[in-house]
């Protein structure tokens, strides 16, 4: 049985918890907002033919910020579609993802469905295949209070409070030869540059997200992130990060083992932005906004994907089901957000319903929880206060992709006498007795202990089988001493919650 011993002070801060960390992203793609988040007609739907079924999901997942509305899809968007008397909006093609777009679903009535659910919004513009002043009109819409031809259409639309949307994107992913109008890094910098400055013209209070890599494997990873932030670092506040794993060729091990790749991917950021920053002799300190992160699997869209003559509305996209090995992916993927939460000021899980999501739901039926679920609801749940650096002693195992990978990894929070510690076990077949020194934050009491794990690492919950697999209490957890003793199973993802 592997042994590892950890250590946790609470003077070992590394920032406060930010609630933007576990923020999740809404793309009109697939079914994500139509038959997902929006039906007219399911039974649970409200008024507004919003699922409630649904909503009630998301509020119990504890995602904050939602990224909006796209993605690919914003690269070819006309915000102006989507407002106003819905059946006077023109159906448009959306050529990222080949589907036919209603525009049934816009920014006024997503503003609702974020009241509904308690959610911040972060939406962006479109600078593929548009420019700067279609993106100020934009913010006139969405924020102006009213007395302006763009505010008032608003207020006639029916939305009488402005929006206030705080945190923009900048385009989506401009650095990839699939988005519509994509740029190399010297075009994208300086557009970028001169729509952030216009837009903190008309308010410079505004948190604006400049396009990093798609990510790291581009070719240009890096050299992308020096050139657009040599353009654009005075006006920007965040660089954005994109990072989706799966495993392949069954190479379970290193797949476990991808939180390395994000730690890799964070460091390399923010010295890229360090140094350009240090270059400007600027005393801004660049955030990172990690606002697509998730298992995908992707090798697999990429090949059976068939671009055919067919437009349809909400086809079955990206509809990817979760094992429990996908969940401890997940799980520890958000333990790396919160060890670099001095730097990653906000994140987005990608994405939230149907497309590569927590939540699935049929067209007139159920909505149920996919297994990536869990780590996610109960992080958002337990982690308060500041993140702590743990020392850890494990043992460490070989991996093909990542190199020289933990057996066991760690996370903790602590937040005025309660903590929280978040453990993932990558071993593929044995049990880990970790002890947890937790004298130096004056825990006596285990209040909760979960662990996601299954015999079957590739179990999965499904539409015929939605609860098979769930989070379980972990009885094996004793705090006697000071000292936490906790076994975890093979695979397998744990939260201990103290006082
Ligand atoms: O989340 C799915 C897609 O992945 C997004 O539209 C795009 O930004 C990324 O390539």
């Amino acid at each position: 049985m592997p042994h590892a011993h950890i250590e946790l002070d609470k003077r070992a801060v590394i920032a406060p918890v930010r609630r933007r960390t576990f923020g999740a992203f809404v793309e009109h793609l697939g079914r994500c907002v139509y038959t997902g988040l929006y039906e007219p007609g399911h039974p649970t739907a409200n008024e507004d033919g919003f699922r409630m079924d649904v909503v009630e999901l998301v509020r119990e997942l504890g995602s904050t910020t939602i990224r909006y509305p796209g993605g690919n899809f914003v690269s070819g968007f006309r915000w102006e579609d989507s407002i106003g008397p819905r059946d006077k909006r023109p159906v448009r093609r959306d050529l990222a993802w080949h589907s036919l777009e209603p525009n049934q679903v816009g920014l006024d009535e997503f503003a609702k469905w974020l009241k509904l659910t308690g959610s911040e919004l972060m939406l962006a513009v479109n600078l593929g295949t548009r420019g700067i002043l279609p993106a100020l009109d934009l913010l006139e819409y969405a924020n102006h209070p009213s007395g302006t031809a763009l505010s008032d259409l608003r207020i006639a639309n029916g939305t009488p409070q402005p929006h206030n949307v705080r945190m923009w994107c900048l385009g989506n992913e401009m650095d990839g030869p699939w988005q519509e109008g994509f740029m190399t890094a010297d075009d994208y910098g300086k557009i970028a540059a001169r729509t952030a400055a216009a837009m903190k013209m008309a308010d410079k209070d505004l948190e604006l997200v400049v396009c990093g890599s798609s990510g790291s494997a581009m070719p240009t990873f890096g050299e992308w992130e020096r050139t657009v932030l040599e353009h654009s670092y005075d006006h920007v506040d965040y660089v954005s990060c994109h990072a989706y794993y799966q495993e392949f060729d069954g190479d379970l091990g290193s797949f476990l083992a991808s939180a390395l790749d994000m730690d890799y991917f964070i460091d390399t950021v923010v010295a890229t932005t360090d140094h350009v920053g240090y270059k400007k002799r600027s005393k801004k300190k660049m955030q990172l906004s990690f606002d697509e992160w998730n298992v995908w699997y992707l090798k697999e869209h990429q090949e059976t994907a068939r671009v055919n003559d067919e437009w349809t509305y909400a086809p079955r996209l990206l509809e990817d089901v979760y094992s429990v090995a996908d969940a401890v992916v997940v799980g520890n993927l958000l333990m790396t957000l919160l060890k670099h939460s001095d730097r990653v000021g906000s994140a987005s899980l990608a994405q939230l319903v149907n497309v590569i999501a927590p939540i699935m739901t049929e067209p007139g039926g159920p909505a149920w929880r996919q297994t990536t679920f869990f780590p996610f609801s109960i992080t958002s749940r337990l982690a308060s206060g500041e993140v702590i650096r743990p020392v850890i002693e494990a043992p460490t195992y070989d991996t093909a992709r990542h190199g020289e990978a933990s057996v066991i990894d760690a996370i903790a929070t602590v937040d005025d006498g309660r903590a929280a510690v978040f453990l993932v076990n990558r071993d593929l077949k044995e049990t880990a007795q970790v002890t947890i020194d937790v004298r130096g934050l004056g825990s006596t009491r285990i209040i909760e202990a979960v662990t996601l794990a299954d015999a079957d690492v590739y179990a999965k919950n499904t539409l015929a089988e939605q609860d098979r697999v769930t989070p379980a209490a972990n009885a094996s957890a004793a705090l006697a001493d000071g000292i936490l003793t906790i076994e975890l199973p093979p695979v397998s993802w744990t939260a201990a919650a103290l006082s």
